[in-house]
């Protein structure tokens, strides 16, 4: 048993190194017509860790069901970026243990970004002894060995350096329209009040042979879209000596011929021309950018590491958008960092009402353990922080509907993925500027791109009708 030691960063290698022990297990069956149940918290990043997971443990033989109580195997895929994240995961560990005390066989695995904080290990292995594995981002990849060697008491798995970048893995993907695909992993960015760093390691890219190859894959097999996923993609290739710049990826990406390319997370700071070039020239490229802004007020913008002032931040959104005028912008914002001010604050206002975002994720701030930023004194009492969140949500919304509002009567093209929520006859997807829309229409529309007029605007979805 290895407790996790998150200061041994090693330097990296960027050596590939190739996987084949989930092959030889599958070929076995040892898990054959057994029932796991997967649950999965956070980003896209966790999202399609656990189409990997679902790959490997399938390939054991488990099948998959939707409710924890009477699984084999439950494996919850955690979050740490905030503190109700966690709170999250231990209410639901709660109902583990209690399932636990009837369905004795039960196998418990927490894994994903709580499992890369040590914090959390020790309170595993002091509190939650009915937990049976515990396996870190970076070592997915063994899940097969490690169900098999289980001991019977808590066993914990975490690789605390980062690792290699492996290829070959295969994914269980959830959707057959849409697929996300790894450009890179990790962060450097080290923003003082972010985990990500700590729980993803350094960043390594993938070369872009690998990526470009995935890609092809995907279009060949009938895939319409694909979404580049890192925590920073524009600062792809970086770390690799002679690779391709994110701009040049997404051009090759594009040469591919798929039908829609998306990426996230993008950083203001490394949000080049050339980027902004490849966006406005290819046409499979959507014109939909998350450009987090975290802050208006460079004071805490320099408190928090990002690299950017107020003034280039809206320079860089007001280029962006001259190059691309259909684009639309999307933001994440967080209030109530140590120390922040009702003017600090105001600026963030400001930015919000010069950018008049599409749309925005907005956060308390929450303190991370071993982040810088939990270290910051901070004075400003959570009923200021929850009454700023609330004003700040306000305006937020109030543009999402207006921005909404200006689809109303005109054709968009929609890639249809599935039913919609709002029942009858009606199918869902998303325009090329990522607005959910729910479009009268038959379910043979799943899987295209269609023309849809635009009939009615909410705050967080348009209503259409297929042409
Ligand atoms: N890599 C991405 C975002 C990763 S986390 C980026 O840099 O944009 C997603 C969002 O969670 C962040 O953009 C930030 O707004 C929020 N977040 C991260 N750490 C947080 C913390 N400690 N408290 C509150 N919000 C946080
Ligand atoms: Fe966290 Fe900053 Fe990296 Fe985003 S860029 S993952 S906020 S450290
Ligand atoms: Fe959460 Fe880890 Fe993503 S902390 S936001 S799941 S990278």
């Amino acid at each position: 048993m290895k407790l996790p030691d998150l200061k041994t960063a090693r330097v990296r290698n960027q050596q590939i190194v190739k996987y084949y022990e989930a092959d030889i297990l599958r070929n076995e069956n040892l898990f054959k017509g057994k029932k796991y149940f997967l649950k999965t918290y956070g980003c896209q990043m966790n999202v399609h860790d656990s189409e990997l997971i679902k790959n490997l443990v399938e390939g054991l033989g488990f099948i998959e069901v939707d409710k924890m109580e009477g699984s084999d195997l439950v494996i919850l895929n955690t979050c740490a970026i905030r503190e109700n994240a966690h709170d999250k995961v231990f209410g639901f560990l709660g109902r583990c243990k209690h399932e636990k005390e009837i369905n004795k066989n039960m196998i418990v695995c927490l894994c994903g970004c709580m499992a890369q904080e040590p914090s959390v290990c020790e309170e595993i292995l002091s509190k939650h002894k009915y937990i049976d594995l515990v396996f870190g981002t970076h070592n997915i990849h063994e899940l097969p060995n490690m169900l098999l060697n289980k001991m019977s008491k808590t066993d914990i798995e975490v690789e605390s350096k980062e690792g290699d970048v492996i290829e070959g893995l295969s994914y269980t993907r959830d959707s057959k329209i849409e697929a996300w695909v790894n450009i890179m992993y990790g962060c450097d960015k080290f923003c003082t009040y972010c985990i990500v760093p700590y729980t993803r390691g350094k960043q390594r890219s993938r070369k872009s042979s690998y990526i470009l190859d995935e890609v092809l894959k995907l279009k060949n097999d009938g895939y319409k879209e694909v979404t580049l996923l890192g925590q920073n993609v524009n600062a792809y290739g970086k770390d690799i000596e002679d690779e391709l710049s994110f701009s040049e990826l997404l051009r090759k990406v594009s040469q591919t011929g798929i039908e829609r390319i998306r990426f996230v997370t993008s950083h203001p700071w490394d949000f080049e021309d050339s980027l902004i070039e490849v966006i406005a020239e290819c046409d499979n490229i959507m014109p939909y950018i998350h450009l987090p802004l975290q802050s208006g007020s460079s004071r805490i913008l320099k408190l928090m590491g990002r690299r950017y002032t107020k003034e280039e931040y809206i320079a860089l959104f007001n280029k962006i958008k001259s190059r691309i005028p259909s684009a639309s912008l999307t933001t994440d914002i967080i209030v109530g960092f140590p120390g922040e001010t009702e003017e600090d604050f105001l600026e963030t206002l400001e930015v919000v009402n010069a950018c008049k975002y599409d749309s925005a994720f907005t956060f308390i701030f929450s303190p991370r353990v071993g982040t810088p930023a939990e270290k910051l004194p901070d004075d400003v009492p959570l009923k200021v922080k929850e009454e700023r969140l609330h004003r700040l949500n306000e305006v937020i919304n109030k543009y999402s509907l207006e921005a909404n509002e200006r689809y109303i009567g005109k054709t968009v093209k929609v890639l249809i993925n599935g039913i919609s929520e709002k029942g009858n006859n009606k199918v869902c997807g998303y325009t090329e500027t990522m607005k959910l829309v729910n479009v009268e229409g038959s379910k043979d529309l799943i899987g295209q791109i269609v023309d849809v007029e635009i009939t009615e605007a909410k705050s967080f979805s348009l209503n259409g009708v297929a042409k």
